[in-house]
Protein backbone atom coordinates (compact mmCIF):
# COMPACT_ATOMS: atom_id res chain seq x y z
CA UNK A 1 0.00 0.00 0.00
CA UNK A 2 1.50 3.49 -1.08
CA UNK A 3 1.84 6.20 1.63
CA UNK A 4 -1.17 8.23 -0.61
CA UNK A 5 -3.66 7.33 -2.22
CA UNK A 6 -4.56 4.70 0.05
CA UNK A 7 -7.94 2.42 0.15
CA UNK A 8 -9.25 0.94 3.18
CA UNK A 9 -9.07 -2.46 2.74
CA UNK A 10 -12.38 -3.95 4.42
CA UNK A 11 -12.36 -7.29 5.99
CA UNK A 12 -14.54 -9.97 3.93
CA UNK A 13 -18.09 -10.14 5.67
CA UNK A 14 -17.01 -7.66 8.10
CA UNK A 15 -16.40 -4.17 8.57
CA UNK A 16 -13.08 -1.97 9.05
CA UNK A 17 -12.44 0.10 12.18
CA UNK A 18 -10.29 3.31 11.02
CA UNK A 19 -8.27 5.63 13.77
CA UNK A 20 -6.47 8.78 12.62
CA UNK A 21 -4.02 9.94 15.02
CA UNK A 22 -3.51 13.61 14.06
CA UNK A 23 -1.94 17.32 15.10
CA UNK A 24 1.11 15.60 16.58
CA UNK A 25 4.42 17.85 16.36
CA UNK A 26 6.65 15.04 16.14
CA UNK A 27 6.65 11.33 14.64
CA UNK A 28 9.50 9.25 15.68
CA UNK A 29 9.81 6.73 12.33
CA UNK A 30 12.86 4.92 11.67
CA UNK A 31 15.42 6.21 8.31
CA UNK A 32 14.18 3.39 6.28
CA UNK A 33 11.02 0.50 5.99
CA UNK A 34 12.00 -2.62 6.85
CA UNK A 35 15.03 -2.45 9.10
CA UNK A 36 15.05 -5.69 11.82
CA UNK A 37 17.15 -3.27 13.70
CA UNK A 38 18.85 0.12 13.52
CA UNK A 39 22.83 -0.26 14.96
CA UNK A 40 22.92 2.28 17.67
CA UNK A 41 25.36 4.71 15.36
CA UNK A 42 22.74 5.31 13.43
CA UNK A 43 20.30 6.17 16.30
CA UNK A 44 20.69 9.56 14.61
CA UNK A 45 18.91 9.03 11.49
CA UNK A 46 15.66 8.14 13.01
CA UNK A 47 12.71 11.07 11.68
CA UNK A 48 10.91 13.57 14.14
CA UNK A 49 8.64 14.89 11.62
CA UNK A 50 5.22 15.83 12.04
CA UNK A 51 2.59 13.56 10.04
CA UNK A 52 -0.40 12.36 11.32
CA UNK A 53 -1.38 8.33 11.19
CA UNK A 54 -3.75 6.55 9.75
CA UNK A 55 -5.10 2.97 11.26
CA UNK A 56 -7.04 0.67 9.64
CA UNK A 57 -8.20 -2.23 11.89
CA UNK A 58 -4.94 -3.55 13.55
CA UNK A 59 -2.25 -2.19 11.47
CA UNK A 60 -0.70 1.21 10.67
CA UNK A 61 -2.48 1.85 7.07
CA UNK A 62 -0.43 5.67 6.13
CA UNK A 63 1.00 8.82 7.16
CA UNK A 64 -1.97 10.92 5.84
CA UNK A 65 -4.93 12.60 7.75
CA UNK A 66 -7.91 10.96 6.97
CA UNK A 67 -11.99 11.18 8.23
CA UNK A 68 -11.44 8.14 10.46
CA UNK A 69 -14.47 6.84 13.07
CA UNK A 70 -11.85 7.99 15.81
CA UNK A 71 -9.71 10.38 16.14
CA UNK A 72 -7.23 11.57 18.30
CA UNK A 73 -5.96 14.80 18.50
CA UNK A 74 -2.38 15.46 19.36
CA UNK A 75 -1.67 18.82 18.98
CA UNK A 76 1.32 19.66 20.43
CA UNK A 77 2.60 15.87 21.32
CA UNK A 78 5.14 13.64 20.05
CA UNK A 79 4.07 10.32 19.06
CA UNK A 80 5.98 7.28 19.00
CA UNK A 81 5.78 3.31 18.84
CA UNK A 82 4.64 1.51 21.35
CA UNK A 83 7.47 0.61 24.18
CA UNK A 84 8.47 -2.86 24.03
CA UNK A 85 9.76 -4.50 27.20
CA UNK A 86 12.16 -6.95 26.05
CA UNK A 87 13.45 -8.05 29.79
CA UNK A 88 10.92 -8.97 32.61
CA UNK A 89 10.56 -10.96 35.19
CA UNK A 90 6.95 -11.50 34.80
CA UNK A 91 5.30 -13.02 36.38
CA UNK A 92 6.53 -13.10 39.87
CA UNK A 93 4.85 -13.79 43.77
CA UNK A 94 4.82 -10.27 46.18
CA UNK A 95 7.39 -8.19 46.58
CA UNK A 96 11.08 -7.48 48.34
CA UNK A 97 11.08 -4.47 49.52
CA UNK A 98 12.78 -5.29 53.02
CA UNK A 99 16.05 -6.94 51.54
CA UNK A 100 16.00 -3.37 49.02
CA UNK A 101 16.40 -2.13 52.86
CA UNK A 102 19.36 -4.28 53.61
CA UNK A 103 20.70 -3.27 50.29
CA UNK A 104 20.73 0.34 50.70
CA UNK A 105 22.24 0.11 54.47
CA UNK A 106 24.79 -1.92 52.76
CA UNK A 107 24.48 -5.42 52.62
CA UNK A 108 25.44 -6.93 49.26
CA UNK A 109 23.01 -8.90 46.70
CA UNK A 110 25.52 -12.20 46.93
CA UNK A 111 25.23 -11.84 50.59
CA UNK A 112 21.11 -11.68 50.88
CA UNK A 113 21.35 -14.36 48.38
CA UNK A 114 23.64 -16.23 50.59
CA UNK A 115 21.05 -15.56 53.64
CA UNK A 116 18.22 -17.64 51.84
CA UNK A 117 16.97 -13.93 50.42
CA UNK A 118 16.98 -12.69 46.87
CA UNK A 119 15.76 -15.14 44.04
CA UNK A 120 15.24 -18.34 46.62
CA UNK A 121 12.82 -15.67 48.73
CA UNK A 122 10.54 -15.25 45.66
CA UNK A 123 10.66 -19.00 44.79
CA UNK A 124 9.10 -19.62 47.81
CA UNK A 125 6.65 -16.79 47.63
CA UNK A 126 5.79 -17.72 44.25
CA UNK A 127 5.21 -21.76 45.43
CA UNK A 128 2.93 -20.61 48.17
CA UNK A 129 0.95 -18.25 45.99
CA UNK A 130 -2.19 -19.64 44.44
CA UNK A 131 -2.52 -19.13 40.47
CA UNK A 132 -4.92 -16.42 40.31
CA UNK A 133 -3.07 -14.82 42.83
CA UNK A 134 0.05 -14.70 40.51
CA UNK A 135 -1.89 -13.36 37.42
CA UNK A 136 -3.78 -11.07 39.58
CA UNK A 137 -0.35 -9.33 40.70
CA UNK A 138 0.92 -9.94 37.15
CA UNK A 139 -2.24 -8.07 35.21
CA UNK A 140 -1.79 -5.45 37.81
CA UNK A 141 1.51 -5.18 36.61
CA UNK A 142 1.20 -5.35 33.29
CA UNK A 143 -1.70 -2.69 33.57
CA UNK A 144 0.86 -0.31 35.16
CA UNK A 145 3.16 -0.52 32.57
CA UNK A 146 0.49 -0.02 29.85
CA UNK A 147 0.18 3.15 31.12
CA UNK A 148 3.79 4.52 30.61
CA UNK A 149 3.47 3.00 27.23
CA UNK A 150 4.39 -0.61 27.07
CA UNK A 151 2.26 -2.26 24.60
CA UNK A 152 4.21 -5.75 24.49
CA UNK A 153 6.03 -7.32 27.07
CA UNK A 154 8.53 -10.01 27.39
CA UNK A 155 8.26 -12.27 30.39
CA UNK A 156 10.60 -14.84 32.29
CA UNK A 157 10.68 -17.67 34.51
CA UNK A 158 12.76 -18.57 36.93
CA UNK A 159 11.13 -18.06 40.44
CA UNK A 160 9.95 -21.68 40.00
CA UNK A 161 13.48 -23.19 41.24
CA UNK A 162 11.92 -27.28 40.92
CA UNK A 163 11.04 -28.52 37.54
CA UNK A 164 7.54 -28.77 38.50
CA UNK A 165 7.21 -25.01 39.53
CA UNK A 166 9.11 -23.74 36.11
CA UNK A 167 6.24 -25.27 34.52
CA UNK A 168 3.51 -23.73 36.22
CA UNK A 169 5.62 -20.45 35.55
CA UNK A 170 5.95 -21.05 31.47
CA UNK A 171 2.14 -21.61 32.06
CA UNK A 172 1.21 -18.52 33.88
CA UNK A 173 3.40 -16.66 31.51
CA UNK A 174 1.16 -17.79 28.63
CA UNK A 175 -1.99 -17.01 30.76
CA UNK A 176 -0.66 -13.77 31.48
CA UNK A 177 -0.66 -12.80 27.76
CA UNK A 178 3.19 -12.16 27.98
CA UNK A 179 4.02 -11.55 23.86
CA UNK A 180 7.08 -14.22 24.38
CA UNK A 181 7.89 -16.13 27.38
CA UNK A 182 11.45 -16.81 28.37
CA UNK A 183 12.62 -19.77 30.46
CA UNK A 184 15.04 -18.69 33.08
CA UNK A 185 15.05 -22.26 33.69
CA UNK A 186 19.10 -21.62 35.42
CA UNK A 187 18.45 -18.62 37.61
CA UNK A 188 19.53 -20.01 40.98
CA UNK A 189 20.63 -23.49 41.62
CA UNK A 190 18.05 -25.01 43.69
CA UNK A 191 18.50 -26.84 47.24
CA UNK A 192 19.71 -30.32 46.58
CA UNK A 193 21.35 -29.66 43.05
CA UNK A 194 24.61 -28.59 41.74
CA UNK A 195 24.79 -26.43 39.41
CA UNK A 196 25.40 -29.23 36.92
CA UNK A 197 23.37 -31.55 38.04
CA UNK A 198 21.04 -28.74 37.28
CA UNK A 199 21.83 -28.43 33.94
CA UNK A 200 20.58 -31.76 33.39
CA UNK A 201 16.88 -30.53 34.57
CA UNK A 202 17.21 -27.80 32.59
CA UNK A 203 18.20 -29.67 29.65
CA UNK A 204 14.52 -31.61 30.32
CA UNK A 205 12.42 -28.53 30.90
CA UNK A 206 13.81 -27.11 27.37
CA UNK A 207 12.44 -29.97 25.33
CA UNK A 208 9.57 -30.71 27.37
CA UNK A 209 8.67 -26.48 27.35
CA UNK A 210 6.97 -24.61 24.75
CA UNK A 211 9.16 -21.54 25.25
CA UNK A 212 10.39 -18.65 22.76
CA UNK A 213 14.03 -18.86 24.29
CA UNK A 214 16.26 -19.99 26.82
CA UNK A 215 18.29 -17.31 29.12
CA UNK A 216 20.57 -18.04 32.26
CA UNK A 217 22.11 -15.94 35.55
CA UNK A 218 25.95 -16.48 34.92
CA UNK A 219 27.41 -14.83 38.23
CA UNK A 220 29.19 -16.04 41.27
CA UNK A 221 25.75 -17.36 43.40
CA UNK A 222 24.33 -18.82 40.00
CA UNK A 223 25.61 -20.59 37.24
CA UNK A 224 29.16 -20.39 35.20
CA UNK A 225 30.47 -20.21 31.57
CA UNK A 226 30.53 -23.37 30.85
CA UNK A 227 27.02 -23.55 31.67
CA UNK A 228 25.93 -20.63 29.36
CA UNK A 229 27.93 -22.92 26.64
CA UNK A 230 26.14 -25.62 27.86
CA UNK A 231 22.45 -23.44 27.40
CA UNK A 232 23.79 -22.34 23.88
CA UNK A 233 23.82 -25.96 22.71
CA UNK A 234 20.22 -26.56 24.08
CA UNK A 235 18.91 -23.57 22.62
CA UNK A 236 20.47 -24.99 19.53
CA UNK A 237 18.91 -27.66 19.21
CA UNK A 238 15.68 -26.43 20.31
CA UNK A 239 15.41 -23.90 18.08
CA UNK A 240 14.81 -21.15 20.38
CA UNK A 241 16.71 -18.36 20.98
CA UNK A 242 19.57 -17.75 23.71
CA UNK A 243 19.57 -14.71 26.12
CA UNK A 244 22.11 -14.36 29.32
CA UNK A 245 22.19 -12.42 32.21
CA UNK A 246 25.71 -11.86 32.20
CA UNK A 247 28.72 -9.47 33.71
CA UNK A 248 25.87 -7.89 36.47
CA UNK A 249 27.77 -7.93 39.36
CA UNK A 250 31.64 -9.06 38.42
CA UNK A 251 33.27 -9.82 35.35
CA UNK A 252 32.62 -12.89 34.13
CA UNK A 253 33.77 -12.91 30.86
CA UNK A 254 31.20 -14.41 29.73
CA UNK A 255 30.38 -12.29 26.47
CA UNK A 256 32.75 -14.29 23.92
CA UNK A 257 31.10 -17.33 25.45
CA UNK A 258 27.81 -16.25 24.38
CA UNK A 259 28.79 -14.89 21.00
CA UNK A 260 30.01 -18.12 20.44
CA UNK A 261 27.16 -19.55 21.31
CA UNK A 262 25.06 -17.59 19.19
CA UNK A 263 23.14 -15.60 21.47
CA UNK A 264 20.10 -12.99 20.52
CA UNK A 265 21.43 -10.86 23.35
CA UNK A 266 23.52 -10.75 26.24
CA UNK A 267 21.80 -8.41 28.98
CA UNK A 268 22.69 -6.71 32.17
CA UNK A 269 26.62 -5.97 31.07
CA UNK A 270 27.27 -3.56 33.86
CA UNK A 271 30.81 -5.14 34.09
CA UNK A 272 31.38 -5.79 30.51
CA UNK A 273 35.67 -5.64 29.90
CA UNK A 274 36.74 -3.84 27.31
CA UNK A 275 37.98 -5.74 25.37
CA UNK A 276 34.55 -7.63 24.80
CA UNK A 277 33.01 -3.99 23.90
CA UNK A 278 34.22 -4.27 19.47
CA UNK A 279 33.42 -7.80 19.25
CA UNK A 280 29.74 -7.18 20.73
CA UNK A 281 28.97 -4.25 18.83
CA UNK A 282 30.10 -6.29 15.49
CA UNK A 283 27.83 -9.32 16.65
CA UNK A 284 24.20 -10.08 15.34
CA UNK A 285 23.14 -9.73 19.27
CA UNK A 286 22.02 -7.18 21.82
CA UNK A 287 23.18 -5.60 24.35
CA UNK A 288 20.61 -5.14 26.68
CA UNK A 289 21.21 -2.82 29.22
CA UNK A 290 19.18 -2.33 32.32
CA UNK A 291 19.45 1.11 34.37
CA UNK A 292 16.62 0.29 37.07
CA UNK A 293 18.82 -2.42 37.96
CA UNK A 294 21.94 -0.55 37.64
CA UNK A 295 20.33 1.67 39.92
CA UNK A 296 18.11 0.19 42.36
CA UNK A 297 21.51 -2.18 42.70
CA UNK A 298 24.28 0.32 43.12
CA UNK A 299 25.95 -1.55 39.94
CA UNK A 300 28.45 -0.17 37.88
CA UNK A 301 27.36 1.27 34.85
CA UNK A 302 28.16 -1.05 31.58
CA UNK A 303 30.47 1.12 28.64
CA UNK A 304 26.74 2.06 26.86
CA UNK A 305 28.75 4.85 25.46
CA UNK A 306 31.16 2.77 23.78
CA UNK A 307 28.49 0.34 22.81
CA UNK A 308 26.60 2.86 21.18
CA UNK A 309 29.48 4.75 18.86
CA UNK A 310 30.88 1.29 18.14
CA UNK A 311 27.43 0.15 16.26
CA UNK A 312 26.12 -2.52 18.69
CA UNK A 313 22.24 -3.16 18.59
CA UNK A 314 21.66 -2.00 22.32
CA UNK A 315 18.37 -2.55 23.83
CA UNK A 316 16.79 -0.76 27.14
CA UNK A 317 14.54 -2.77 29.18
CA UNK A 318 12.79 -2.13 32.60
CA UNK A 319 14.39 -6.06 34.23
CA UNK A 320 10.87 -5.72 36.32
CA UNK A 321 11.43 -7.69 39.01
CA UNK A 322 10.99 -7.81 42.57
CA UNK A 323 14.80 -8.26 43.22
CA UNK A 324 16.53 -5.19 41.61
CA UNK A 325 14.53 -3.82 39.30
CA UNK A 326 10.72 -3.22 40.44
CA UNK A 327 10.23 -0.83 37.82
CA UNK A 328 7.30 -0.52 35.39
CA UNK A 329 8.26 2.91 33.63
CA UNK A 330 10.33 2.26 30.08
CA UNK A 331 10.05 6.73 30.23
CA UNK A 332 12.06 6.56 33.66
CA UNK A 333 14.31 3.79 32.00
CA UNK A 334 14.82 5.96 29.17
CA UNK A 335 15.62 9.10 32.06
CA UNK A 336 18.26 6.43 33.38
CA UNK A 337 20.07 5.64 30.41
CA UNK A 338 20.50 8.94 29.04
CA UNK A 339 21.77 10.25 32.23
CA UNK A 340 24.01 7.38 33.04
CA UNK A 341 24.79 6.24 29.48
CA UNK A 342 25.44 10.27 27.99
CA UNK A 343 22.92 9.14 25.15
CA UNK A 344 20.33 10.96 23.48
CA UNK A 345 16.56 10.86 23.61
CA UNK A 346 16.81 9.25 20.14
CA UNK A 347 19.47 6.54 21.31
CA UNK A 348 17.46 5.27 24.62
CA UNK A 349 14.06 5.74 22.40
CA UNK A 350 15.59 3.60 19.72
CA UNK A 351 16.51 0.64 22.57
CA UNK A 352 12.92 0.29 23.57
CA UNK A 353 10.93 0.37 20.51
CA UNK A 354 12.90 -1.77 17.27
CA UNK A 355 15.69 -2.86 19.05
CA UNK A 356 13.72 -4.37 21.35
CA UNK A 357 11.68 -5.79 18.89
CA UNK A 358 14.28 -7.26 17.24
CA UNK A 359 15.26 -8.91 20.63
CA UNK A 360 12.15 -10.56 20.43
CA UNK A 361 12.01 -11.67 17.12
CA UNK A 362 9.12 -9.23 16.79
CA UNK A 363 10.46 -6.53 14.87
CA UNK A 364 8.97 -7.47 11.91
CA UNK A 365 5.59 -6.73 13.57
CA UNK A 366 6.32 -4.22 16.13
CA UNK A 367 8.93 -1.35 17.04
CA UNK A 368 8.14 0.78 14.42
CA UNK A 369 5.81 3.51 12.52
CA UNK A 370 5.14 1.50 9.22
CA UNK A 371 2.85 0.66 7.15
CA UNK A 372 1.66 -2.32 7.34
CA UNK A 373 3.08 -2.96 10.96
CA UNK A 374 0.97 -3.80 13.91
CA UNK A 375 -0.45 -0.04 15.52
CA UNK A 376 0.84 0.15 18.33
CA UNK A 377 1.39 3.75 19.45
CA UNK A 378 2.28 6.07 21.53
CA UNK A 379 0.90 9.97 22.45
CA UNK A 380 3.50 12.09 24.49
CA UNK A 381 2.26 15.10 25.99
CA UNK A 382 5.71 16.84 25.45
CA UNK A 383 8.38 16.64 22.96
CA UNK A 384 10.66 13.52 22.68
CA UNK A 385 13.52 15.70 24.06
CA UNK A 386 11.58 16.14 27.66
CA UNK A 387 10.87 12.02 27.87
CA UNK A 388 14.72 12.20 30.12
CA UNK A 389 14.71 15.22 30.89
CA UNK A 390 11.42 15.37 33.29
CA UNK A 391 12.97 12.74 34.53
CA UNK A 392 10.44 10.75 36.35
CA UNK A 393 7.25 12.26 35.26
CA UNK A 394 5.06 9.82 33.09
CA UNK A 395 4.33 11.95 29.69
CA UNK A 396 2.31 9.07 27.94
CA UNK A 397 -1.68 10.25 27.85
CA UNK A 398 -3.18 7.83 24.94
CA UNK A 399 -2.26 4.49 24.13
CA UNK A 400 -3.06 2.76 20.71
CA UNK A 401 -2.32 -1.53 20.87
CA UNK A 402 -3.61 -3.14 17.72
CA UNK A 403 -5.38 -0.62 16.33
CA UNK A 404 -7.40 -0.36 19.38
CA UNK A 405 -7.48 2.70 22.19
CA UNK A 406 -5.93 0.80 25.20
CA UNK A 407 -5.20 3.54 27.40
CA UNK A 408 -6.23 7.26 28.00
CA UNK A 409 -5.01 9.31 30.97
CA UNK A 410 -8.09 10.91 32.46
CA UNK A 411 -6.61 14.33 31.91
CA UNK A 412 -6.27 13.49 28.40
CA UNK A 413 -9.98 11.98 27.35
CA UNK A 414 -10.78 15.18 25.14
CA UNK A 415 -8.12 13.61 22.53
CA UNK A 416 -9.79 11.20 21.82
CA UNK A 417 -13.55 11.14 19.62
CA UNK A 418 -15.51 8.58 18.58
O1 LIG B 1 17.80 -9.64 36.27
N1 LIG B 1 20.23 -11.26 38.12
C1 LIG B 1 19.42 -12.13 38.13
N2 LIG B 1 18.10 -12.00 37.97
C2 LIG B 1 17.37 -10.83 38.21
C3 LIG B 1 17.15 -10.58 39.66
C4 LIG B 1 16.29 -11.59 40.24
C5 LIG B 1 15.92 -11.31 41.66
O2 LIG B 1 16.72 -10.76 42.45
O3 LIG B 1 14.78 -11.67 42.00
C6 LIG B 1 17.92 -9.63 37.48
O4 LIG B 1 18.47 -8.69 38.04
FE1 LIG C 1 16.75 -9.93 34.64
Amino acid sequence: MSESGRSHPTRSGGHTQSLCVHGAAELLRPPADGLPYLRHDRAGQLRLDPAPVAIVDDRIAGFERDDAAVRIDATGCAVIPGLVDCHTHLPFAGWRAEEYELKVTGVAYEEIARRGGGIASSARAFATAADEDVLAQARGVAAEMLAHGTTAFEGKTGYGLSAAAEKRAVRLGRELGADRVTGLFAHAVPEGFDADAWMDEVDALASECEVDALDIYVESVAFANEHLERLGAIAAREGVALRAHVEQFNANRSVPVALTAGARSVDHLACLHPDDVAPLAGAECAAVLLPGAELMSDEHTPPARELADAGAICALATDCNPGTSPIVSLPLIVGLAVRRYGWTALEALLACTLNAAWVLDLSGELGSLEVGKRADLVVLDEPVAHVPYRFGRNPVCVVVRAGEVAWVRPDAAWRVSA
